[in-house]
């Protein structure tokens, strides 16, 4: 199969040349990038999920499986070894293991839908979501590794958009949902993206590493306040906006008004969260 597998690996990566002092100190760093390498990691449940529903389209299953799949696990082993280089007193295992016991009841194909358009639609949600936080993670990386190992997964993240993207259309024009259904979907999501996932990596990572201090909730909404000042600065708005919207295939001028507009909404929540 061409196109098939992803399109860097470890080796790409000079793991070799971290400079650990740049971050080493920072639990927020650390957090994020725990989190992240779990959440990453998890991803062979998810795409066994969404091949089970889409199962009986072929071109859909062997990508999910061949393409993104692959890719996913491997932006969780590309971030949980720059984690291993820079805090090799963290037991990730120990961490992993603790997240996905707590994360996989989350991880079931009731979950999904409700139409098989309408979770292409979400899956351009999350894939939205993550080609914007890898941007972030680029451009405010206090270390030249970490940029690169962002700035990768980002265009993985990019082309995982496009892909999905792309399938919705195909479903779109056979169930024909109206603009209204697809953007109760989309919110729908966007108020999800977020929830779960993140609370669980960030708490099993950091009970691990600091094994006497709990982590609550409230710890997690103080953890989430300092990201958002992070995202003030680095966040991508409109990038974000421009593709979460794309799927409601606005005319160009609805378009053209309604991106400035979402993103100062979007601006001003993480504003109030920070
Ligand atoms: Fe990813
Ligand atoms: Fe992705």
């Amino acid at each position: 199969m061409r196109n098939m597998g992803p399109a860097w690996s470890l080796a790409d990566i000079p793991y070799q040349e971290i400079d650990r002092s740049r971050l080493a100190g920072s639990e927020d760093w650390f957090g994020l990038l725990a989190a992240s390498s779990f959440i990453e990691i998890l991803s062979d449940l998810y795409a066994r999920n969404l091949a089970e529903y889409y199962a009986g389209d072929a071109g859909v299953c062997a990508w999910l499986t061949g393409k993104w799949e692959a890719e996913e696990v491997q932006h969780g082993r590309a971030l949980r070894r720059y984690v291993e280089h820079v805090w090799p007193d963290f037991d990730w295992e120990r961490g992993f293991a603790g997240f996905r016991a707590d994360y996989s009841p989350y991880c079931q194909t009731q979950f999904l839908g409700p139409t098989r358009a309408l979770e292409m639609a979400a899956r351009c949600v999350v894939e939205t979501g993550t080609a914007s936080f890898y941007t972030m993670v680029r451009d405010l990386a206090p270390e030249p590794v970490l940029a690169m190992i962002a700035g990768r997964i980002r265009a993985d993240e990019i082309g995982h958009y496009k892909a999905f993207y792309r399938y919705y259309r195909q479903y779109q024009d056979h169930e024909r949902n109206g603009r209204s259904r697809v953007a109760r979907e989309l919110w729908r999501r966007v108020a999800e993206v977020d929830s779960e996932d993140a609370y669980l990596g960030v708490r099993n990572a950091c009970r691990i590493r600091y094994p006497d201090r709990p982590f609550g909730r409230t710890d997690f909404t103080a953890f989430r306040a300092r990201i958002a000042a992070w995202m003030r600065k680095g966040y991508p708005f409109p990038m974000a906006t421009r593709m979460l919207i794309k799927p409601l295939d606005l005319p160009p001028l609805v378009h053209r008004l309604a991106v400035p507009v979402l993103v100062g909404t979007a601006r001003r929540l993480v504003a109030l969260s920070g």
